[in-house]
């Protein structure tokens, strides 16, 4: 099991198949898709399939999200992370996208402040990347606030999927 990052309270690894049940958790609630542009999961099914997807990305990009763990209980608490967007979106292609999703009874603790901040870092200095992107329904307010906190710029509003959405950019400090 390769664990990238290490935290004041977390720990970054990567998403494994035995994470199908948490996976499962996040995935089946209406509130954590609720600005996600997706319905919810139904069947455990969906959560084995997306485990597949992120695993093929650590092998095809050598990224993907990580699965975001608690240091001190060892729960698995939602997944965090950047992946290499190969669709046009915003008019850019082959970027880098922060993303976070978490378990509900996890949020309002930083958690996901905490991780974002740690895989900036590791986008600027272990890959030397030179933009992180990161996007977000206009509505989503607690996704925005993780993104200022992290020091991401917003850049403009756009459309993603005929919805609303905002673009945000942080660059190589
Ligand atoms: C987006 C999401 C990850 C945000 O989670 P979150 O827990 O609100 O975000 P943070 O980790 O930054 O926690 C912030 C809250 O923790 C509180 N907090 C408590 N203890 C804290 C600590 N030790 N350090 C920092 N913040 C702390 C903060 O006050 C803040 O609450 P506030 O916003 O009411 O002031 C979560 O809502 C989620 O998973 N949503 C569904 C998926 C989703 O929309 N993903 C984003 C798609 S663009």
């Amino acid at each position: 099991m390769q664990i990238f990052l290490k935290t004041e309270r977390l720990i970054l690894r990567e998403i494994l198949p035995s994470d199908e049940m948490e996976m499962f958790e996040l995935d089946s609630d209406k509130d954590v898709h609720k600005y996600l542009g997706n319905q919810p999961f139904t069947r455990i099914d969906d959560s084995r399939e997306i485990i597949s997807f992120i695993r093929k990305q650590y092998e095809d990009a050598g990224i993907g999200r990580w699965a975001v763990i608690n240091k001190t209980t060892n729960e698995f608490m939602g997944w965090a992370g950047l992946k290499l967007v190969k669709d046009l979106t915003n008019y850019h292609i082959n970027y880098y996208d922060l993303g976070y999703r978490f378990i509900k009874r996890y949020w309002g603790n930083g958690y996901a402040t905490e991780a974002a901040k740690a895989i900036i870092s590791y986008g600027f200095s272990q890959m030397k990347l030179n933009e992180i992107y990161a996007m977000a329904d206009v509505n989503n307010l607690k996704s925005i606030k993780v993104l200022e906190k992290s020091g991401l710029i917003y850049v403009e509003d756009f459309d993603f999927q005929k919805e609303p959405h905002v673009w945000y950019k942080i660059s190589k400090p």
